[in-house]
């Protein structure tokens, strides 16, 4: 048997292509291994959404040349939207590396293996189709046992924001097959999954271009698969974002109450440069909408700082509709060129000390809210889907637990999950273990009452009652460990 080690930079998609990459050359006689240095073959699976994501791939590259060096049978390959742009390139400035193969590419992986190893030559397959590489393989039959996994339900942008390489590195927008989607679904959850993420650049046109179902009708028959437990999806576009959609919130028991919405700007003169095609007053109408649907819904976005030409009162519109939104958490970024996109060729580039103070802003005010918000759930009891149960070996127990429970935690460990709201819960497992809510396993959906909140997280107990454990079957066990 040989072995296989991905690395995987990036985005969900990224992850989700690093599974299938797994699957596909299974039959070659690979296994995936957590080590480099046993490896036989080691593929890196690339981002280029930003430049500091490819600075990351080149110098992980130069870290495992040495491993090449001392063992010439290794193959490197690289996968991924940097792969697909720099093509080529890559076997000139990283000459260790067998193959490149780019987003488009993963259903000819197994025979471009193959070749390399009978005929041990280098290799680049960048060729983009434009419908989306439907995955043969069994994503599913990875051994794993995991509570939550991603699904892609389609591919590419039709968009074209002015800053984003997404178009040209991920191809144009293709949508899967509604009943291939629900037989892999059914598959993970007869593999113990309780839990689906749906992705693509923009689920919201999900079906529109080839008149398949809608994104919403799609979320429906998922919400009608036996055993799944929840439903998430990410990203959303706002200028897509449909009244279907919004009244789902309310509506499908299965669809987790949150939603991940880029903003990116609060500036209407910077979002028109962004060529986004909603204004800020659209953007919080929407906001609104939701909140009327769903009020308990949580909202994240995502902000580029120190766009080409972002003034210091486009930035203040910025903040200031972080303030008014108060979303429940924010990624934020500073401004990078990236080839091809048209914002590379815009004047007035920001400079990057105002990028850094702008950013620091960011971060700054949204760490108040997010805190905030967390601690407007204190004592409240909330829906947790157990993912992971960490033992801490050797760090003392004292008081890092809510309610002066902690004695015991350091033997027990912790169990972690997340609310429906996607905010990541902590419990402390003695207080399973001697108490409350029966055995806790992963996949077990119990009320946890919380009792702290802190920046990041939130640590609870299991609540006195009504603590529910559905995937309590004594079959489905097995896949807990
Ligand atoms: N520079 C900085 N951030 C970017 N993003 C996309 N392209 C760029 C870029 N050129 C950010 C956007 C997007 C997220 C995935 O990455 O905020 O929503």
């Amino acid at each position: 048997m040989k072995k296989l080690h991905i690395n995987t930079i990036g985005c969900q998609m990224n992850v989700y292509d690093s599974e299938r990459i797994a699957s596909s050359v299974q039959p070659l006689g690979y296994r995936l291994t957590d080590s480099p240095d046993q490896a036989d073959m080691i593929i890196v699976n690339t981002c280029a959404i930003r430049e500091k994501a490819v600075q990351k791939v080149f110098s992980y590259l130069g870290r495992i040349a040495g491993l090449k060096q001392a063992r010439p049978d290794l193959i490197l390959a690289v996968g991924g939207c940097v792969a697909q742009q720099e093509g080529e390139k890559i076997l000139k400035r990283a000459p260790y590396v067998d193959l490149v193969f780019g987003t488009h590419a993963i259903g000819r992986l197994p025979l471009l293996i193959d070749k390399i190893e009978r005929k041990r030559n280098r290799l680049v397959d960048i060729e983009m189709g434009s419908r989306i590489d439907e995955p043969e393989e069994r994503v599913a039959a990875q051994g794993k046992s995991e509570v939550s996994r991603f699904v892609t339900i389609m591919q590419g942008s039709d968009n074209f924001c002015t800053y984003c390489v997404v178009p040209y590195v991920r191809g144009r927008e293709s949508s899967r097959q509604p009943e291939k989607i629900i037989t892999e679904i059914e598959g993970l959850v007869q593999n113990g999954v309780r839990e689906v993420t749906l992705l693509g650049q923009n689920v919201n046109s999900y079906g529109k271009k080839e008149g398949l179902l809608d994104f919403t009708q799609l979320i429906e028959k998922i919400n009608d698969i036996n055993g799944l437990e929840r439903i998430r999806f990410t990203t959303s576009h706002p200028k897509d974002l449909s009244d279907e959609l919004i009244a789902a919130f309310g509506r499908l028991g299965k669809l987790c109450h949150h939603i991940h919405l880029p903003v990116q700007s609060g500036s209407d003169r910077i979002l028109k440069k962004m060529n986004r095609n909603y204004t800020r007053d659209q953007y919080l109408d929407r906001i609104n909408r939701l909140r009327e649907a769903c009020p308990d819904i949580a909202i994240t976005s995502d902000i580029i700082v120190g766009f080409p030409g972002e003034t210091g009162d486009d930035f203040v519109a910025t903040a200031d509709l972080i303030e008014t939104v108060g979303f429940d958490g924010l990624f934020a970024f500073k401004y990078s060129d990236r080839p091809n996109a048209p914002a590379t060729r815009f004047v007035h580039k920001v400079n990057e000390d105002d990028q850094n103070r702008r950013l620091q802003k960011v971060l700054e005010l949204q760490e108040n809210i997010t805190t905030g918000r967390n601690r407007a759930l204190v004592e409240q009891t909330v829906e947790v889907l157990v993912e992971s149960h960490r033992l801490k070996p050797g760090k003392p127990a004292g008081g890092s637990t809510p309610d002066g429970e902690a004695a015991n935690t350091a033997s027990a460990g912790q169990w972690t999950g997340r609310t429906s709201t996607n905010k990541i819960v902590h419990m402390p497992a003695n207080a399973v273990i001697t108490g409350r809510a029966g055995a806790i396993e992963k996949g077990s959906l119990i009320l946890v009452t919380i009792k702290k909140a802190l920046a990041h997280s939130l640590w609870g107990v299991p609540a006195e009652s009504g603590a529910r454990n559905v995937s309590g079957s004594k079959g489905e066990s097995s896949h807990a460990a």
